[in-house]
């Protein structure tokens, strides 16, 4: 399989995981000369290029876009036209409208749209995945996300305060797709309405947000995303799920052991009348036999999943509606936001 990737900071640490599994990246491109330079030395076969149309027609049955946040879409659309497999970096899109517009690319191409959402395929969030699937928590009733990190207020400035780059553009509530994207995977739904709150100060610009999203099965969902202190150095992810009869979430710790889920089942609810509670260690994600980098799990897990759908015709992991929904969140929360936390409807992407 022959890809090529647009975007050289994100993008080249996919290009360095697609070429170790096996995926061939024929050509690589960055607006950025230097950047682009330093993904040449690195790729010498690819051919590289400055203006993402010339990959076009360089023998490509993929492409993944990690690009600027807020532009995925024109990119997406472009290439399945032209036939052209995608696995987009999250956001989806930034507007209903465009979403839609995606979605009908998506629907018309011979080729596929997928999500590259790979905190839906980290450790701890597929085990929440098994125990969801086995029913053992029984009917879900709250699911929690957080994506959070513990920057100084100066690293968090020069991370997020150049109103040029799209870090700094972009809206407050609008990187939710760790959060949100992994909370629709576990429970199947849709977000319907959404109010979102700002976090400490900042004014317009809260350095933290809090979504409460009511979802299309009834469920609750809160996600909270950006920069908060407290937060341990490990992977800045922790999911929660209370269903029925109990509870599974990722254990706030330091170090690998934040993988870990811990899983309750009231004993009120077992036919034995016995409490259950332990710890559950993900196992390792092998590659050519070794297991990897538990943080880059999640990225082989969708780069794997990629390969599946172009090369054997298997469903995208995360297919286009569902990115959009994630996305349009984020664009809902913006409004909410604006109008002081108040709900506001997500449209409704599901058909
Ligand atoms: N899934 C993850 O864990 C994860 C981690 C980091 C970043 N990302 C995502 O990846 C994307 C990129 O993030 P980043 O941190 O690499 O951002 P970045 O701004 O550091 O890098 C983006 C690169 O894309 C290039 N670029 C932008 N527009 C282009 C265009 N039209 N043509 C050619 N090159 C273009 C820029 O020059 C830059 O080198 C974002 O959507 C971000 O959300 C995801």
């Amino acid at each position: 399989m022959h890809i090529g990737i647009v975007g050289l900071l994100r993008g080249l640490y996919m290009a360095e995981w697609a070429q170790r599994i096996g995926i061939e990246v024929v050509a690589i491109c960055d607006r950025d000369s230097e950047r682009l330079a330093a993904a040449r030395a690195e790729f010498r076969a690819a051919r590289a290029a400055e203006d993402w149309p010339e990959l076009f027609d360089a023998g490509l049955d993929g492409v993944v876009l990690a690009n600027d946040f807020d532009a995925h879409a024109v990119l997406a659309i472009a290439f399945l036209d032209r036939g052209i497999h995608v696995l987009s970096e999250t956001a989806a899109c930034v507007s209903e409208e465009e979403g839609r517009r995606l979605i009908a690319a998506a629907e018309r191409s011979t080729a596929t749209y997928s999500f590259a959402e790979n905190y839906a395929f980290h450790p701890h969030t597929r085990l929440l995945r098994e125990s969801v699937d086995s029913g053992e928590l029984g009917g879900i009733a709250l699911v929690e996300a957080d994506y959070l990190h513990s920057l100084s207020p100066e690293d968090t400035a020069a991370l997020i305060g150049d109103p040029a780059h799209w870090r700094g553009r972009i809206a407050p509530t609008a990187y939710c797709t760790h959060t949100v994207s992994p909370l629709l995977e576990l429970t199947g739904a849709w977000p319907v309405e959404v109010s979102a709150f700002p976090v400490g100060p900042g004014g317009d610009r809260p350095a933290a947000v809090v979504l409460a999203i009511r979802l299309s099965d009834g469920t609750l969902a809160l996600a909270r995303h950006g920069f908060l202190a407290g937060e341990t150095g490990s992977h800045w992810s922790w999911f929660s799920v209370r269903g029925a009869h109990g509870l599974a979430e990722s254990i706030r710790a330091t170090g690998e052991d934040a993988w870990s889920v811990r899983v309750r089942k009231e004993g009120w609810a077992q036919a034995d009348g016995q409490l259950r509670e332990e710890i559950r260690v993900p196992v390792p994600y092998l590659v050519n036999d070794e297991p990897i980098d538990r943080m880059a799990e999640g990225t082989v897990a969708v780069l794997e999943g990629f390969r599946a759908t172009v090369e054997r015709g298997i469903p995208p992991l995360i297919p286009v509606r569902p990115a959009v929904a994630a996305s349009l969140v984020g664009v809902a929360g913006a409004e909410s936001l604006a109008k002081g936390s108040g709900p506001v409807l997500v449209p409704d992407v599901s058909a």
